[in-house]
């Protein structure tokens, strides 16, 4: 095979394939994707097992670090996020500066742009892997800090500050949902569920945000300021914007009278720009695992809360004459992870616009490990090329007379 880095002096030499459709930007051990078979797997581990089995903190440590811990490293790994989940209090008149009604999107990629400017240590050139270390723990700590805070100004409440003996997952919770701190109790059912859709999100390989954190970082940026670019990439509803407008898509059908079969059709519709949110992928092209594992988990949630969700089933009925019809079929355009996410965070009780902001919480480790694979790697900068289209050489004209 033809090592295209190696044909970098051969000016004239352009390869084009617009939205890298077929081109990789880099090699990594992180993530395992096989779109064709549906499979999809952490350092080795399949989905499958680590959504079964382990909390959320743990497979973050495995991205980060790529091993499984121990039970000490776990211990250990948990303890160093909890020193660090105070944000400073600096930071907060930044976040009260926010309107009430600002979407909670544009708020975290903010928040985490600024916690660069709040950690001017992680500016130092030259970081020792002990630095580095020390500012990822950093910020896995804050950043559910900040969602929680994001989450209690969306109700106009004040924050509750985190309780170092919660492991990471309860003390998000507890910081989201708690109204006063005594008397507050997580429950286990939403505990496990949440631990197991984070980790669902963990890490997709070279998605649009993790490309967007790789490449930012490779121009030497810092951590925060990389991440925020990742979630600024992951808002777009064709990334994982797709989350809420799922569930705006199913409160309108519901509204419309529920006739699945209309919306289907404005769906198949090329003069109708309307989508299907929820379906379809750019790797995967039989099934996502994610979305299997996700909908067990929302038929049990919705059952362990006693939930009867109208929109739950306009879902599935979306979901049964889409997987019939030809013109899905044929494009291979299956349900995604996030046709399920936003229902079971609805259920949970998080506000629609809060959702790509949960999405972001559990991309986090993949944007770190991947950062750092980077980093580790030594990558050059990223800097894609193109083939000019437009016009040739023109006489400058004055303003006047133009
Ligand atoms: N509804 C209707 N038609 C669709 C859909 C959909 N959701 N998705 C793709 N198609 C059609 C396209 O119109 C196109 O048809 P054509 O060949 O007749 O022109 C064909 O299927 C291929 O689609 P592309 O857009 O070329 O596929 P691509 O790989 O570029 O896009 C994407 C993948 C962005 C996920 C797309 O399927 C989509 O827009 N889905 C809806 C949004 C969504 O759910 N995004 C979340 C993705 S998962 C994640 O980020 C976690």
């Amino acid at each position: 095979a033809i090592d295209i880095s190696k044909l970098r002096d051969q000016s004239g030499f352009v390869t084009l394939d617009i939205g890298y459709k077929n081109t990789g930007a880099t090699k990594s051990a992180i993530t395992f994707l096989d779109g064709e078979k549906g499979i999809l797997k952490y350092r080795g581990y399949t989905i499958e097992q680590l959504a079964e089995n382990a909390s959320f903190i743990e497979v973050a440590y495995l991205l980060i670090n790529g091993e499984l811990p121990t039970e000490k490293q776990l211990a250990d790994f948990q303890y160093e996020i909890s020193r660090h989940t105070l944000v400073h209090e600096d930071m907060k008149k930044f976040f009260d500066g926010f309107p009430s009604k600002s979407h909670p999107m544009g708020q975290l990629s903010s928040l985490v742009g600024a916690l660069a400017a709040f950690n001017p240590e992680s500016l130092k050139s030259g970081l020792t892997t002990e630095e580095v270390n020390l500012e990822i723990k950093k910020l896995l700590a804050k950043m559910s800090t900040v969602v929680s805070w994001i989450y209690k100004k969306s109700l106009g409440h004040p924050v509750v500050y985190p309780q170092n003996k919660y492991d990471y997952v309860t003390n998000f919770l507890y910081m989201t949902f708690a109204e006063r701190t005594e008397d507050y109790k997580v429950d286990k059912v939403i505990v496990d569920v949440m631990n197991k859709l984070l980790i669902l999100h963990a890490d997709h390989e070279q998605n649009c945000s993790t490309s967007t954190v790789r490449i930012v970082g490779s121009s030497d940026a810092n951590l925060y300021a990389s991440i925020s670019a990742g979630i600024s990439a992951l808002w777009g509803p064709l990334h994982g914007g797709a989350n809420q407008a799922v569930i705006e898509m199913l409160e309108k059908i519901k509204n419309d009278g529920g006739d699945t079969d209309k919306w289907i059709a404005k769906a198949k519709d090329k003069n109708d720009p309307f989508r299907l949110m929820g379906f379809g992928h750019r790797v995967y092209k039989n099934f996502d695992p994610r979305a299997k594992i996700i909908k067990k988990a929302c038929d049990d949630i919705l059952e362990k809360l006693g939930i009867n969700d109208e929109v739950l089933e306009i879902a599935k009925k979306l979901e049964e004459v889409a997987l019939k019809d030809p013109y899905f079929v044929e494009r291979k355009l299956y349900p995604n992870v996030d046709f399920y996410s936003g229902i079971i965070y609805r259920a949970l009780g998080f506000p629609t616009e809060m959702f790509t902001v949960l999405f972001a919480l559990g991309r986090l480790p993949g944007w770190i490990a991947q950062w750092k694979e980077m980093k580790e790697n030594k990558e050059p900068i990223g800097r894609p090329r193109q083939i000019y289209t437009g016009d040739t050489t023109k006489e400058y004209i004055d303003i006047k007379k133009r």
